[in-house]
């Protein structure tokens, strides 16, 4: 079984509405969906904004359903200047850049109790979503449509919505992450002690700039409709 994980009902929508078999439970304050996409066993659900709802569904997913990886699906913010919006990132590690027990003389990102500043995707799975996007670039092409960019890197995540130049430049500074978002790193931390193998994918929604406030609500919807059907094509592929 494979789990999903959106912070957002309109990064979730297109994926529930491919389900079939559906069944809801809740648990906490999130209801967990399960059921088959493409015929693969799939158990998705939203755990709204910031790092400690995802973590919290995080946990709960793995010990109700004991899936073989969670993918964490959705938009970012870019970071690096090569990315517009629409494209697709597919990440290879991820750090949680409010982390900072630097007072204490440990280096910055640095989660206490692993010893990690990034955790690192599974390989397997990012490669397969990556083939996935691969795949629906050659489609659009064939369509007329337009190619998706897609890069694949380092993504920060943290309780901040990144609308400002210095905040951008930090992130970019202290850790070479090319998008932000505010769950990612949470949902690694929870699947790496858990020993659960982790993939994130993040559609571009804005630029995480002073034109983010605008771009953001227009383009959330349509940039998760992209990640979606990169998950379609994932699951497709068994
Ligand atoms: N998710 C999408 N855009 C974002 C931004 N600018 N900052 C944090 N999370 C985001």
């Amino acid at each position: 079984m494979i789990g999903i994980i959106c912070a957002m009902d309109v990064e979730l929508e297109k994926i529930l509405a491919m389900m079939e078999n559906e069944q809801g439970e809740m648990i906490g304050s999130v209801v967990f969906h399960k059921g088959t996409i493409g015929g693969t066993d799939v158990v998705c659900a939203v755990c709204g904004v910031g790092k400690v709802f995802a973590a919290m569904c995080t946990q709960s997913m793995i010990l109700k359903y004991t899936p073989d990886s969670i993918i964490n699906v959705g938009v970012a913010g870019a970071l690096d200047k090569r990315l517009n919006i629409m494209d697709v990132v597919v990440a290879d590690d991820l750090v949680q850049h409010d982390m900072d027990v630097t007072a204490l003389g440990v280096p910055r990102g640095m989660i206490l109790g692993t010893d990690y500043i990034a955790f690192q995707t599974d390989n397997r799975v990012s490669k397969k979503l990556y083939s996935a996007l691969t795949a629906l670039n050659e489609e659009r092409k064939q369509k007329g449509e337009k190619e998706l960019g897609t890069m694949h890197g380092r993504i920060a995540s943290g309780d901040q919505f990144i609308t400002k130049k210095e905040q951008k430049d930090d992130i970019t500074g202290a850790f070479g992450a090319v998008a932000c978002e505010m769950e990612g790193a949470a949902i690694a931390q929870v699947c790496h002690v858990n020993q659960v193998p982790f993939a994130v994918m993040r559609a571009i929604s804005d630029t995480a700039d002073d034109s983010s406030e605008v771009d953001f609500p227009e383009f959330a919807r349509a940039a998760a409709e992209c990640a979606s059907e990169v998950i379609r094509r994932f699951l497709a592929e068994g």
